[in-house]
């Protein structure tokens, strides 16, 4: 998505060759016009694929999300990382690890808000490992739902998580794709001519 692919360019900082900077305008400040474009990408991209529900993960993924549902004419659900007030036993909850904190850490989502009719697209903003998209799929899976595939803003394709998906055989669509942040600078995949 040449939008974005621009927006990362001028805003992003590469603050080592693992990690992307991008708080002006996804994961801090949140740049609206970009989001709606994003998730008009992904509405578009799946609107032949029935999906009923958008479930995505606190609290990066919800911006995105919300632009891709209201194209799509579906409600957003979002896992949660830590436990609710209103907490009850009526969850899904999968593990979560991450390489960068090493821990694990537990998402849930409550059981009246995915059912087996859903439908679902799973979207989140950065793909690394894989590990929260692993943990969503998990969760889908739990609640007999289908997933029809997984959208992300920005994957960082020499990191693992996008095969790890793919091999499963899930569809991953990934908005902007990184080949490499070496030297300070982003190195795009070029595959991609939306
Ligand atoms: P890992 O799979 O590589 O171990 O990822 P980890 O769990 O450590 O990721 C921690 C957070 O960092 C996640 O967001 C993830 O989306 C994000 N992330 C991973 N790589 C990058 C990167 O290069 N740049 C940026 N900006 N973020 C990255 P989170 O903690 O769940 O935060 P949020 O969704 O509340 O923003
Ligand atoms: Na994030
Ligand atoms: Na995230």
């Amino acid at each position: 998505m040449k939008l974005l692919k621009e927006k990362i360019v001028q805003h992003g900082k590469v603050l080592s060759e693992n990690v992307l900077k991008v708080d002006t305008f996804l994961n801090h400040q949140i740049d609206p016009v970009l989001m709606q474009a994003i998730g008009e990408e992904f509405a578009s991209r799946y609107k032949d694929a029935g999906i009923t529900k958008i479930v995505t993960i606190e609290s990066s993924g919800i911006a995105p999300s919300m632009f891709a549902g209201l194209t799509l004419g579906v409600s957003v659900v979002f896992a949660r990382k830590r436990k609710s007030l209103t907490l009850s036993d009526n969850l899904y909850t999968a593990q979560v690890h991450s390489f960068t904190k090493n821990e694990t850490n537990d998402i849930s989502v409550s059981k009246d808000f995915i059912g087996s009719e859903d439908v679902v697209l799973i979207i989140d903003d950065f793909l690394a490992n894989g590990q929260a998209v692993l943990g969503l799929l998990d969760i889908v899976e739990q609640a007999n739902a289908t997933t029809a595939g997984v959208g992300i803003v920005i994957e960082k394709g020499f990191q693992t998580g996008g095969e790890l998906i793919r091999a499963r055989g899930i569809r991953v669509d990934s908005l902007a794709n990184i080949k490499s942040l070496a030297n300070g600078k982003v190195e795009f995949f070029e595959e991609d001519s939306t």
